[in-house]
């Protein structure tokens, strides 16, 4: 039955398929904490936070990402209790090996094994990342993904990652948001390196498809019985208006970030778009010829769509500089939509419907690959000022946020959208990035004066009942 879906639906009950995945994603540098425990070596964070650590938010690094390494246990203990039966986390390479290849560490492979047991005892599918944002630094020492022996490297490891953990883990992924280190890395500075070089992001752009593909081809070598897939944040790009010149604009903007990784990995080539216009403007990056065909034969079995928001385009208004550096941005504007919702925590757009315009996209245009939200939540800062009187804070915001978008997400599958499941941005609050613990995301609070302290917020509490009603 087909509804008509606006903001509000009152009553109306949203029941879910069979077996639907419902849990969270997280990533071990924002959570694991244990920077330099037990072997593990430097990532780019963990430097950029030793030489430049005013760069983050409170000057909070991610030496004190929220002790998930201490504390697993317990937490994947309030997993259950939240109603989780799948859970994403992501491998630190860095810990695995410690200079990005060589010894195995077998500290970390013993702390991994018994996150995935006891992930398993409770019921709780474990989903495998492999790559987060987070660069062993010895391999950035020799250039990152700029390298093509980085992606010779990301094999090795993903491949002892297979073989070690594989046996259980049934639903890998080989990046989480690639296009996040390309743009902050080497476009808008918010990333080590922070460079502003359009040539290097193409090449790194490139180089992390053909490590996914590599890494991928090496998963189906050892017939594991399981899925794998890559994580990619889709924005999706309404123009102003159906002027041609803000269409043509906002088709720039969704071709760069969307369609640069959604292609290569679900259909297994570039679209011609993208060749020729990297071709015009001379930023080809280097390939070998035999890597097109590994990008084609090693396409993803499942695809993680993380949906935060949409980007509102316009064509431009004025003639770019010819002088400044190559930017996406010299093909279009972003535009503020009057009367749009807002977080105002975050400064992001909160957009439902954007959820199920991607999904029907993915049905339409990817031959309806098998899919799920692998991201989706509200950061808010200061979030102490809703605790109530039980010692717990009354996240209703959160819960009307994924209600909305749930609500979307029902209905393309009432379309025959194939989506298996909705893991939340995030389990508990965590570390992030530049903004450290501004914004907090859990349906778990920590509390950063108690040793971490975890309680479950009110939206943890709601979680675990949509969980077991499989709806709402
Ligand atoms: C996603 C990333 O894009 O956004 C996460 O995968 C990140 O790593 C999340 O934490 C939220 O972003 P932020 O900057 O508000 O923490």
């Amino acid at each position: 039955m087909i509804q008509t879906y606006d903001d509000h639906c009152g009553d109306l009950q949203f029941e879910f398929p069979e077996h639907f995945w419902w849990g969270s994603s997280s990533s071990a540098t924002q959570m694991e904490g244990g920077a330099y425990k037990d072997g593990k070596g430097a990532n780019i964070w963990d430097y950029w936070y030793e030489t430049e650590p005013d760069r983050f938010h409170h000057g909070i690094g991610p030496t004190q990402a929220s002790q998930f390494y201490e504390k697993y246990r317990e937490d994947i203990q309030l997993m259950k209790a939240t109603g989780h039966n799948s859970f994403r986390f992501s491998i630190s390479w860095s810990r695995m090996f410690a200079k990005g290849v060589g010894e195995v560490n077998p500290k970390a492979v013993s702390f991994y094994n018994n996150v995935i047991n006891e992930l398993i005892e409770h019921g709780i599918e474990p989903f495998v990342n492999l790559y987060h944002f987070d660069m062993p630094l010895d391999m950035q020492k020799i250039g990152g993904w700029e390298n093509r022996d980085v992606v010779k490297f990301y094999v090795n490891y993903a491949k002892t990652c297979f073989e070690l953990f594989g046996d259980r883990v049934k639903k890998w992924f080989t990046h989480n948001e690639p296009i996040v280190p390309v743009e902050c890395g080497y476009l808008y500075g918010h990333h080590y390196p922070a460079l502003c070089d359009f040539q290097k992001a193409v090449q790194v752009a490139y180089h992390s498809m053909l490590a996914s593909a590599e890494a991928i081809r090496v998963y189906k070598q050892l017939w594991q019985d399981g899925k794998i897939g890559i994580i990619i944040n889709l924005t999706p790009s309404y123009a102003r208006c159906a002027h041609p010149e803000d269409i043509k604009a906002a088709n720039i903007a969704d071709l760069l970030f969307n369609r640069s990784f959604l292609d290569p990995s679900v259909k297994g080539r570039y679209p011609v778009e993208l060749v020729e216009f990297l071709r015009n403007h001379n930023f080809l990056p280097s390939f070998e010829q035999e890597d097109l065909k590994t990008i084609k034969e090693n396409t993803i079995d499942l695809l993680g769509i993380n949906y935060y928001q949409p980007r509102r385009i316009k064509a431009k208004e004025h003639i770019p500089n010819p002088n400044a550096p190559f930017m996406p941005e010299q093909f279009f504007d972003y535009y503020e939509m009057p009367g749009r919702k807002m977080n105002p925590h975050r400064g992001w757009e909160i957009y439902e419907k954007g959820i199920y315009d991607i999904l029907i996209n993915v049905k339409n245009n990817y031959g309806n690959i098998e899919c799920f939200i692998s991201e989706n939540g509200m950061g808010v800062e200061n979030e102490q000022r809703f605790i109530d009187d039980d010692g717990c804070i009354h996240d209703d915001y959160r819960i009307d946020f994924i209600k909305g978008h749930l609500r979307w997400v029902h209905k393309a599958i009432e379309e025959g959208v194939n989506v298996k499941g909705y893991h939340l941005w995030t389990f508990m609050d965590n570390w992030s990035w530049l903004n450290a613990y501004k914004n907090r995301y859990g349906l778990v609070s920590v509390d950063l004066n108690r040793d971490g302290a975890r309680k479950v917020k009110k939206s943890g509490h709601w979680f675990s009942k949509l969980a077991e009603n499989n709806g709402f």
